[in-house]
């Protein structure tokens, strides 16, 4: 078994350069893209407007060709018909039909990946249940959904299929704080069915809370990658957290501290918060920006 063929996502020296009508080079949107996604995980892709978030996602989904480099999903090379049907998309911009309701679109795409009618008697009721659409909206067309509902049909629509890889770009825009927080459950309730999320957004607060690994993007390039937990770790600076302790016992300890090691305190490293590294990551990448405006520093 290699990379390629054993994970979820695998990419290399992947890189994208739009051309224009000329095929002059225009905008070189991804830039030598080496990313191994596991199965199994749930990844954020993060980045700033214009990074090549969107990019990375079409490139998997075989939808735009790589101007170099390689990528493969689910063990196949990216665009493969025998993977389409084990994979699930949720894309930026919904492109639904707007003159179904959500119960008919459900039916519809269901059709197109060739369920049996009696499975999708059972699994669109289930489905849109799932994604939060009561009785009466799911009657409703799609024409007169909210953003959210937009959001919910479409995530609904992305999982007809029972997908293994499911890629969520921006799945919590337009949704309100319930609705976001219901996406993040639901994205780990696929987690725990063992299935791989790739996640695109700049909700930095959401993918802190479900992501097991990130990478952030900039300008096409990767900047940084790694777990949540390792990343917000802020590794020159130790903690030490004790419950009730008096001012003597605290003296006491200081002293302590400096002669031994200590038994009853918790001693970690205290987190920066995405947002933080974000903004560093970007600043220290801007030419003429000044560093020190960059999160707390660390
Ligand atoms: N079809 C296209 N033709 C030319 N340039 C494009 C095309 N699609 C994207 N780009 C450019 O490629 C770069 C990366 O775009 P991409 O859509 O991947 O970014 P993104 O990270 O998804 O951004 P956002 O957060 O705004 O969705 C941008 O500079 C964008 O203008
Ligand atoms: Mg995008």
């Amino acid at each position: 078994m290699t990379l390629a063929t054993d994970s979820a996502v695998h990419t290399e020296h992947l890189t994208k350069i739009y051309r224009d009508f000329w095929g002059r080079d225009k905008v070189r949107a991804l830039d030598d893209l080496n990313l191994t996604i596991h199965r199994g995980e749930v990844f954020g892709l993060l980045g700033p407007n214009g990074s090549g978030k969107s990019t990375t996602i079409k490139l998997l989904l075989g939808l735009i060709f790589a101007t170099r480099g390689t990528a493969h999903v689910l063990g196949q090379p990216a665009g493969s018909t025998t993977i389409n049907e084990k994979i699930g998309f949720l894309p930026e911009e919904s492109y639904l039909y707007r003159f179904l309701n959500g119960e008919e679109t459900l039916k519809f795409y269901g059709r197109l990946f060739k369920i049996p009618s009696k499975d999708l008697k059972r699994r669109v009721p289930e489905l849109l249940d799932v994604v939060g659409l009561d009785q009466k909206s799911r009657k409703r067309k799609l024409r007169e959904y909210s953003k959210g509902m937009a959001r919910r049909i479409g995530l609904a629509q992305a999982l007809i299929n029972n997908p293994d890889l499911i890629l969520l770009d921006e799945p919590t825009t337009g949704l309100d704080p319930i609705g976001t927080r219901e996406m993040k459950d639901l994205i780990l309730s696929l987690k725990e069915q063992g299935k791989t999320v790739l996640l695109c957004s700049h909700l930095l607060a959401d993918v802190q809370d479900v992501c097991d690994r990130i990478t952030i993007l900039f300008r096409g390039k990767m900047q940084t990658l790694g777990q949540v937990r390792d990343l917000l770790q802020v590794r020159d600076i130790t903690q030490i957290q004790t419950r009730g302790m008096t001012p003597q016992q605290l003296t006491e300890v200081q002293e302590f501290l400096r002669r031994t090691g200590v038994t009853d305190a918790t001693i970690t490293h205290p987190t920066t918060t995405l947002e933080d590294l974000f903004v560093r990551v970007v600043r220290e990448n801007t030419p003429g920006a000044d560093p020190r405006i960059a999160g707390n520093g660390q």
